[in-house]
């Protein structure tokens, strides 16, 4: 039996970056989950998102608004664990043995702790620097073998590697060594078409937008700078607007726009256009099941009651051996 496990910042509402990065590969995965003999968790992580100064209010409406948006995007309860991380309190736990063989000088290193001290120089605190402590703690609480997770948590994922050495030369070996599953998804960018697409940056669609807003949204997107007037060729591999046709339109629309966009036979409000079509007609079932969860708020708290208990149960038992193996008193 295989434990797949992964976890997502309760930022509120998903985006077509978390979406096409993360969210529909959970669901991919998931789907394998019988044939692959495989158990999926998933995880809203709101103890790491207080390492960033959200508002108390903001956290929780936001942390209902994430679990709300992953039941609508095909996560589904009765054959994943999907539980919301303060629920299940032996992460912390775990964490806190966890950093007793955690070398500073190795979280030092962390690029993603210095992009956040860079992004809040007023506010670097402890959390932000052991924050991959506790996300080696969330893994292997579930000895979890496979953590789908893009490139830029790579670097968290070795050094939960390392971590879980130094726990078995202390104490002895107990946990299968994490492995990333690298999504393919190239990066998506944001509709300025230089940064990544990510909420605290202003530049992304998000799943529940109405069709009038992507509409909006799309056509102001960056193209190919190089293509400045409607009969100037443009190169589809440096687009956006392509990049997002190829998970959203079929081969024929992609090819349109790949030979349209390099003879400047169609212009880009042509092609966003398309895109847009396309687009809205993959989110609409998406946003119909999002509906009826706003509809039944119970639904999601139920859900994610449920997923807490079924989390908590193995949570418990690796911290009952945990505790053994430190020598800690029972
Ligand atoms: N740090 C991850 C991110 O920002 C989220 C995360 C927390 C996570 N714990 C995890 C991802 C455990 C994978 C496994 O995207």
């Amino acid at each position: 039996m295989q434990t797949v496990f992964s976890g997502i910042q309760p930022s509120g509402e998903l985006h077509l970056g978390n979406y096409l990065g993360a969210v529909r590969n959970w669901v991919a995965l998931q789907d394998l989950q019988e044939q692959d003999r495989t158990q999926c968790v998933f995880c809203i992580v709101d103890y790491h998102a207080i390492t960033q100064g959200l508002e108390p209010g903001e956290l929780s409406r936001r942390t209902v608004e994430m679990a709300t948006d992953l039941l609508a995007c095909g996560i589904d309860p009765a054959r994943s664990i999907l539980f919301v991380q303060s629920h299940v309190p032996e992460h912390t736990e775990l964490a806190w043995v966890l950093s007793a063989v955690t070398p500073m000088g190795d979280l030092g290193r962390m690029t993603q702790f210095k992009d956040k001290s860079d992004k809040q120089p007023e506010n670097i605190n402890v959390g932000l620097f052991s924050y991959p402590v506790l996300q080696a703690a969330d893994i292997i609480l579930y000895r979890a073998q496979v953590v789908p997770v893009g490139q830029d948590q790579l670097q968290h994922l070795e050094l939960a590697r390392e971590i879980v050495r130094r726990f078995h030369a202390r104490w002895g070996e107990i946990f299968p060594e994490p492995q990333a599953r690298l999504t393919s998804t190239p990066k998506i960018l944001g509709l300025d078409g230089n940064a990544k697409m990510s909420k605290s940056l202003g530049n992304t669609i998000t799943l529940g937008e109405p069709d009038e807003v992507i509409r909006r949204k799309l056509a102001t997107a960056a193209t190919d700078p190089a293509r400045v007037r409607r009969k100037d060729p443009g190169n589809p591999e440096l687009c956006n607007v392509n990049t997002l046709h190829t998970f959203f339109s079929d081969v024929d629309r992609v090819q349109w726009v790949r030979e349209g966009c390099t003879t400047a036979g169609i212009g880009c409000l042509e092609c966003k256009g398309a895109l847009a079509d396309n687009l809205i007609a993959h989110l609409a079932p998406i946003r119909a099941r999002k509906a009826e969860l706003e509809a039944r708020p119970a639904l999601v708290e139920e859900a994610l009651r449920e997923g807490a208990r079924r989390a908590r149960e193995l949570a418990r038992a690796t911290m009952l051996e945990v505790r053994a193996r430190v020598g800690l008193w029972s």
